[in-house]
């Protein structure tokens, strides 16, 4: 089959400016971190990125460590751009990024130089491009001096190999000397990538304010909380779920989330939306965030999520109902 784009794909996808860039992203990215590995069905996978293009999801979000096994998603998703999405190149942002485990040895994590360029060059060989268009340190290192990671990231974006530079998982503090120090090098910090969801907060504790001061854009990972902010786990864990594999989401988180999911999704049913597209709309209702990075393990997923760009308003009482959750 061949495949061709959606002629409609940029009608009705909303585009946000990305921090005081002049790239514009997706207001739903798609990640790659679950469902695009070796060990899932790539007709499925290929199936969800095809789907995604056609609704203007421009952005995919990949890292050297994703599969399982790991490199397995880069390469994955090298194999769906030469199929079929290679004729869009100029469409897409595609990101990787490099910080956990890929080699053994001292070289094969964290921050040095050594490491993140070595994993650079082998992320674009794995996906078969020239260039990302974003790359990320994956997580800070504290052992490995900031300045040298980051000028890591500068010669990635100078040699030609990136053309944006962005962070993910770092503390308020440390983005803000990160960001400063790229700022200095002449590569500005394009992008912050944390985890925040109803569920995990913490960006709200100073990492937002330190991004819009400094111009930076936000792109939230796992904001449904690894599914636990959708309908997945109302009644019990479902076959196939992730929470099945009991690795990166465990029974007893969806035990222990429980009776909040079943109170928030009353909130989100009186909305007129799903679950999951309320915990979406949730996020990306403040300004400072870009893009909102979902993963999904269907079509059937991905459609549900883009819906929420249909209501992303909440009125003060929707607020203050969500609050008394969260805070109950
Ligand atoms: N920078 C980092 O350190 C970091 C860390 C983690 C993730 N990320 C990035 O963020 C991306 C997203 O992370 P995530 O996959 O944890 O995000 P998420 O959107 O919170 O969770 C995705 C999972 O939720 C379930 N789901 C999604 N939409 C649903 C719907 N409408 N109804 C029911 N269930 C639904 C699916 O679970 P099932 O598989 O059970 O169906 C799906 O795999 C990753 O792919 C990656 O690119 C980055």
């Amino acid at each position: 089959m061949t495949y061709q784009a959606n002629e409609t794909r940029y009608d009705s996808m909303k585009y946000n400016r990305c921090g005081k860039s002049g790239l514009k992203l997706p207001a739903v990215s798609l990640g790659l971190w679950h469902n695009f590995g070796g060990v899932d069905n790539f007709e499925n996978s290929r199936a969800i990125v095809h789907r995604a293009f056609d609704m203007g999801i421009t952005h995919f979000d990949l890292a050297n460590n994703y599969g399982p096994p790991p490199g397995s998603a880069e390469e994955n998703f090298g194999k769906i751009l030469k199929q079929d999405l290679g004729l869009y190149r100029d469409e897409l942002v595609i990101s990787t990024k490099a910080g956990y485990l890929m080699w053994p040895g001292p070289y094969g994590e964290w921050g040095s130089r050594k490491y993140v360029l070595a994993s650079l060059d082998q992320s674009l060989k794995r996906i078969g491009i020239d260039h990302v268009d974003i790359f990320y340190s994956h997580r800070p290192d504290p052992d490995t001096p900031l300045t040298e990671t980051m000028m890591a990231l500068d010669y990635a974006v100078r040699s030609g190999k990136a053309l944006y530079a962005g962070i993910s998982n770092y503390p308020p503090d440390m983005a803000k000397e990160a960001i400063g120090i790229l700022r200095q090098l002449g590569t500005p910090c394009l992008i912050h990538q944390p985890r925040y969801s109803m569920f995990d907060r913490w960006v709200e504790d100073g990492l937002l304010d330190v991004l819009e001061e400094e111009g930076v854009g936000c792109i939230p990972f796992s904001p449904l909380a690894q599914g636990l902010l959708t309908n997945r786990y109302l009644n019990g864990i479902p076959e196939g779920s992730r929470a099945t594999r009991e690795v990166f989401l465990k029974k007893a988180d969806v035990d222990a989330a429980h009776g909040k999911i079943l109170k928030l999704n009353k909130i989100a049913e009186k909305r007129g939306q799903s679950l999951a597209q309320m915990a979406l709309a949730w996020i990306i209702k403040d300004k400072r965030i870009t893009s909102v990075l979902i993963g999904a393990s269907s079509v059937k997923q991905l459609d549900d999520n883009v819906e929420m760009l249909k209501n992303c308003q909440f009125t003060a009482d929707e607020l203050k109902d969500i609050e008394e959750v969260l805070n109950s």
